[in-house]
C-alpha cells in the first residue's frame, strides 16, 4: 500500500514514517523542509534499512500534487504538514490560515480529483481551548484560543463536511495532546529551531548546558503542586495511533475525531523531577509568572480511541524523559 505523508520530515511525521515502513507500506513524503532537515531520511534508513520516497515541495502546490497522484497509486494520505507555533500564529494569522487551511484545501481538492478519499489529519487538543471539564472527551465543544487552534478547527470542519457530502470520504481527525520523547535509537527526535517554546525541549537544552535555567510558568494554578498540568504522550505511541487510524479507514469507519493522549495529567514539576531522577541530572529552574494564554490543567479521556481504534498509549513518563534526553544527548545541535 502506498501512503502519501505530508510533513513527513518533521518530528511526528518522521516517527510515523518509520512505523509505516516497518509495517511493509510504501511511503512518499512531501515536505517543503520549512521546519525539517533532510538528514532525517539518512537516519530513517539507518533504523529500518529503507527510506521513503521524498519530494521536496509544498502542499499548496496543486500542480505538484497532481503529478504525485498521477504517477503513483496512492491509497491514503496522512496530513502532518502545517505550522504549529501558537505565538507566531497570533502575530501572523494570515500565514497560518494560508499554510494550514489553504494548504489543506488544495490537498483535498487534488485527492478528490484522483479519487483518493482516505485521510488522517493531524489535529490538536488545542481545538478544545480551556475545556469546561476534564478529562476532555471528543464531544467537548470547539473553543480554540488562537489562530493556530482555529486553523485546526477549520480543517476539521472542512473534512467533516466533505464526509457529509460524500461518505466515501474516510476521515480520522487525530487530536494530539502533548507529544514528547524520541525514537529509542536516539537517531531521530524533535529538532526545534531557536529557543524552544515547549517544555521538554527546553528541559533537555538546560540539561545539555545550552540554556541556563528553566522558567516554570506559574506556581499558583489550582493543581496538585501549583504548576500547569498536561497529558504528555510519547511520540512512538502517537505514531502508532496513525497506523491504527489507517486500519480504521480501511474498514470504512466514516469520519471521527480521536483523542490521542494517555489519560494521565502530569504537572511541570512532575516532568522536571522525573527527568532529573531518571537521567541522574540536575535541572536549574525558577518559578515565574504565568504565561499568557496557558490553561491550568487538561488531559484526555482516550476511551473512544481505545474502543474504536484499539489504540492505547503504552509508554510511561519515565520512557518519555529518557528517550527525549537520549536524542538530545546524542544530537546536541539537532540533525
Ligand atoms: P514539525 O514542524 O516537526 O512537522 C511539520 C512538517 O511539515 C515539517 O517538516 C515542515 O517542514 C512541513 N511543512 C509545513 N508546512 C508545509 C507545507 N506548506 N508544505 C509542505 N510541508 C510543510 O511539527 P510536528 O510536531 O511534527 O507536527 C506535525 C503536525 O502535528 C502539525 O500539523 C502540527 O500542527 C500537529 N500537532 C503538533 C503538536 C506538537 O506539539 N508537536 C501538537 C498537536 C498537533
Ligand atoms: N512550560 C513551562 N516552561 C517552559 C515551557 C512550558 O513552565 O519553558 C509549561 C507551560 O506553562 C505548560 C506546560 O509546561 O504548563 C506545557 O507547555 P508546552 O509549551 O510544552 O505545551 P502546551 O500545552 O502549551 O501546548 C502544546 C503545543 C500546542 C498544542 C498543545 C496541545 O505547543 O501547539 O500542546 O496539543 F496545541
Amino acid at each position: 500500500m502506498t501512503i502519501l505523508v505530508t510533513g513527513g520530515a518533521g518530528y511526528i511525521g518522521s516517527h510515523t514514517v518509520i512505523q509505516l515502513l516497518e509495517s511493509g507500506n510504501d511511503v512518499i513524503v512531501l515536505d517543503n523542509l520549512c521546519n525539517a532537515n533532510p538528514e532525517v531520511f539518512n537516519r530513517i534508513e539507518k533504523i529500518c534499512n529503507r527510506r521513503p520516497a521524498f519530494i521536496e515541495g509544498d502542499v499548496r502546490n496543486a500542480v505538484l500534487l497532481d503529478t504525485i497522484f498521477s504517477n503513483n497509486q496512492i491509497d491514503s494520505v496522512i496530513h502532518f504538514a502545517g505550522l504549529k507555533a501558537v505565538g507566531e500564529s497570533v502575530a501572523n494569522p494570515v500565514l497560518y490560515y494560508q499554510n494550514n487551511v489553504a494548504g489543506s484545501i488544495t490537498l483535498f481538492e487534488v485527492m478528490q480529483q484522483h479519487g483518493c478519499k482516505k485521510v488522517v489529519f493531524s489535529s490538536s487538543a488545542t481545538v478544545y481551548g480551556d475545556p469546561a471539564s476534564i478529562p476532555v472527551t471528543e464531544s467537548s465543544p470547539y473553543a480554540p484560543a488562537n489562530p493556530y487552534g482555529t486553523s485546526k478547527m477549520m480543517v476539521e470542519n472542512i473534512l467533516t463536511d466533505l464526509h457529509i457530502s460524500d461518505n466515501n470520504w474516510q476521515v480520522a481527525l487525530l487530536r494530539y495532546f502533548n507529544p514528547v520523547g524520541a525514537h529509542p535509537s536516539g537517531l531521530i527526535g524533535e529538532d526545534p529551531k531557536g529557543i524552544p517554546n515547549n517544555l521538554m525541549p527546553f528541559v533537555t537544552q538546560v540539561a545539555s548546558g545550552q540554556l541556563e535555567k528553566l522558567s516554570i510558568f506559574g506556581g499558583d494554578y489550582p493543581t496538585q503542586d501549583g504548576t500547569g498540568v498536561r497529558d504528555y504522550i510519547h511520540v512512538q505511541d502517537l505514531a502508532r495511533g496513525h497506523l491504527k487510524a489507517l486500519e480504521a479507514l480501511a474498514e470504512n469507519h466514516g469520519c471521527a475525531a480521536y483523542n490521542l493522549g494517555t489519560g494521565v495529567g502530569y504537572s511541570v514539576l512532575d516532568v522536571v523531577n522525573t527527568f532529573m531522577q531518571e537521567n541522574q541530572l540536575d535541572i536549574a529552574y525558577q518559578i515565574v509568572e504565568r504565561r499568557a494564554g496557558d490553561v491550568a490543567e487538561y488531559y484526555a479521556d482516550p476511551s473512544f480511541s481505545s474502543d474504536r481504534l484499539g489504540w492505547k498509549a503504552e509508554h510511561s513518563l519515565k520512557d518519555m524523559v529518557r528517550d527525549h534526553w537520549n536524542w538530545q544527548k546524542n544530537n546536541p545541535e539537532g540533525y
